[in-house]
């Protein structure tokens, strides 16, 4: 494939994912399908140069996340270098690892901001959704050593069709916790979620409950909790501009060093993502062929290409085209001017008639969970 050099502003974020090991098994995990083990995790010391390049290129934050990212033992090291590099930093986390002490030695390294995502309101539909029992009850004991320790916290809640009906209940969650944000964010369907989507996908009515539930929260809980929404486009007409845009805005690094475009991109096959061992940030976000492939709109077919929204959803998601056709260059079915549209309206219809059984993300395996 010819390489295009496209003019490329800096990054706003870097999601730094430390490890794919995590206790939980989220049936849909934004991990890839195949898991990286830990022997083959960057160490410290490295993850400490790409902060600096990170910094360096523009980057004012980093987010810390995984997997599990507190299941690296060396996080306090890790986060130390993020922030002698000056960059403001958020723990992206489940909360089922860290006790008081290992909490207080992230706070001590330069901790700026925590990310504590839930599975549900109700503790039994929770552990079932996360793969681990009493996973619940240790995170509401972790927000609250957040609350006590007065950094600010953000609850991010995934919502699918097992745990909408609680929605209202997240809400009230996020303000006992004393969250100052709540980010719902529906199930993105490509990876886990993907093959899971027969059992997690929302009917029609409940995402417009759903999207009635948040506008309410919002007008009645304003200056008290900002609630950030994220909605499945399964049901839309136009897609979103994920990632704002391949390599406009955003870059990931997996665990093993690749710089990515966005956090699912090694789910997509006929890429040679940039090695950051041998690579820096830079050569890889300006120059690389995997940043430079869907930069822009010269990439895009028709009926992108000319279409007066390209520089305002960039043809949509490059990961949900993948997912739905087979090709990472195709036009996002979730636009209708796809000629894969269709695609959405079969998928709503197959999910209609399927159980709650769902498979677990594993290392290496599959489970199935019992239906409710
Ligand atoms: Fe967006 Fe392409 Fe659809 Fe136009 S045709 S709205 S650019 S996805
Ligand atoms: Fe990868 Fe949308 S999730 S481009």
């Amino acid at each position: 494939m010819a390489m295009v050099e496209t003019a490329a502003a800096a990054p706003l974020g870097l999601l730094a994912e430390l490890t794919h090991r995590c206790p939980l098994r989220c049936p849909y995990c934004s991990n890839p399908l195949e898991l990286s083990r830990a022997s083959s995790e960057l160490e410290a010391a490295t993850w400490g140069r790409i902060f600096h390049e990170a910094a360096e290129l523009g980057v004012l934050q980093v987010h810390l996340s995984g997997g599990e990212p507190t299941a690296r033992r060396d996080l306090p090291d890790i986060l130390r270098h993020a922030f002698t590099a000056g960059l403001y930093t958020n723990l992206i986390t489940s909360g089922v690892l860290t006790d008081a002490a290992r909490f207080e030695a992230l706070v001590a390294a330069g901790l700026d901001h925590v990310q504590l995502s839930v599975q549900d309101a109700e503790p039994g539909s929770a552990d079932r959704i996360g793969g681990l029992a009493g996973g619940h009850a240790k995170k509401l004991a972790f927000a609250e050593m957040v609350r006590a320790s007065g950094l600010p916290l953000t609850l991010n809640a995934v919502v699918h069709r097992q745990n909408l009906e609680r929605l209202p209940d997240l809400i009230e969650l996020a303000l006992t916790l004393g969250a100052g944000r709540l980010e719902v964010a529906h199930v993105q369907y490509y990876g886990w979620g993907f093959r899971n989507r027969a059992a997690l996908l929302p009917t029609r009515a409940q995402l417009e409950a759903a999207t009635a539930t948040v506008q309410e929260a919002r007008a009645r809980l304003k200056g008290r909790l900002v609630i950030d929404y994220v909605v499945p486009d399964y049901y839309a007409q136009r897609p979103k501009p994920c990632m704002g845009g391949w390599g406009r805005q955003f870059i990931a690094v997996s665990p093993t060093g690749r710089a990515l475009p966005c956090h699912a991109a090694e789910g997509l096959s006929g890429f040679d993502f940039p090695d950051l061992r041998v690579t820096s940030l830079r050569d890889a976000w300006e120059h690389s062929e995997a940043f430079n492939r869907f930069r822009g709109t010269a990439w895009m077919p028709e009926p992108c290409r000319g279409c007066d929204r390209a520089e305002q959803d960039w043809g949509g998601c490059r990961c949900q085209a993948f997912a739905l056709t087979g090709d990472a260059a195709a036009t996002d079915p979730a636009c209708a001017l796809s000629p894969n549209h269709g695609l959405l309206d079969l998928a709503v219809r197959e999910a209609s008639a399927a159980t709650d059984a769902f498979s677990y993300r594993e290392m290496g395996r599959l489970t199935t969970a019992v239906a409710k």
